[in-house]
């Protein structure tokens, strides 16, 4: 049994009522800086949070963009260390301490783990020392798995990822939908939840998201597919259906075009 804290955390991410999660991810900027979409970052997010269950930010992107009167649970990225300059994208470090995690009142963590890179090792010992210090406190640790562009994302690879952050002790584990998912969701002791990736045509999201669903995903920490498309707020409303509510990708669809369209 979970102390009551740290199920309460996960229970704020993760709703009891469908055992789903819609995270809204916008911590790009860490290593993106302003991308397409987070550039006026509090002007992106305002319509969008009604809607989603948690926000996943940096630790700046809360403090200078985040109005402290919001009430969804945030996920705070606290690894960091290498832009989309670097040849070594993502080899990352801990670039927030536990106690300022705590005074932002984060409700979970999230660190990218580089399985299969040359610096894995750094990662990962990085990634349980978060483990370490956030459970002192009853927080979840989010394990954010496969980012980086010289990974093959297939079913092998990131069961594999995904599998290692979980006997590592992550709470949640982040990693990408592909085919055989089952495979990943099956040897994977704790809920996953997949990224959204680069923008792809709303129809083929909503797709994505719904498989990924079906085949027994907690939900998604999606960002881009929602603030980079068309019409952010309808396509939140679109996925929060495919998550909680059991629509289909038509279903979705269809919701998407009338709300884009009222
Ligand atoms: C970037 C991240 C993002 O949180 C994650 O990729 C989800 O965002 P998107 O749906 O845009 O991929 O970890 O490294």
């Amino acid at each position: 049994m979970m102390d009551w804290g740290m199920q309460n955390r996960i229970n704020r991410i993760i709703k009891p009522d469908t055992g789903k999660t819609l995270m809204f991810a916008v911590d790009h900027g860490y290593f993106m800086g302003p991308t397409s979409g987070l550039e006026q970052l509090d002007q992106t997010i305002e319509p969008l949070l009604p809607y989603a269950d948690s926000l996943m930010l940096t630790r700046g992107a809360l403090r200078y963009y985040t109005d402290p009167r919001v009430d969804v649970p945030i996920i705070m990225r606290v690894s960091g260390g290498t832009s989309i300059l670097n040849k070594n994208l993502l080899h990352e470090g801990i670039t927030v301490s536990m106690e300022d995690a705590i005074r932002m009142n984060a409700s979970a963590v999230a660190f990218s783990i580089l399985v299969g890179s040359d610096f894995e090792r750094d990662t990962l010992l990085a990634f349980t020392q978060v483990v370490d210090e956030a459970e002192r406190y009853g927080i979840p640790t989010l394990a954010v798995t496969a980012v980086g562009k010289a990974l093959v994302r297939d079913a092998r690879y990131l069961s594999l990822a995904s599998r290692i952050a979980a006997e590592l002790g992550a709470r949640i584990v982040k990693t990408y939908y592909c085919e055989n998912f089952e495979r990943v969701i099956n040897t994977c002791p704790v809920p996953v939840v997949i990224a959204g990736g680069k923008k792809i045509p709303e129809m083929d999201a909503l797709t994505m998201a719904y498989n990924a669903i079906q085949t027994g995903a907690a939900g998604v920490d999606m960002g881009r597919n929602i603030f980079q498309s068309d019409a952010p707020v309808a396509m939140v409303q679109a996925v929060r259906a495919v998550v909680h509510n059991n629509a289909t990708p038509a279903e979705a669809f269809e919701m998407y075009e009338e709300i884009k369209n009222r």
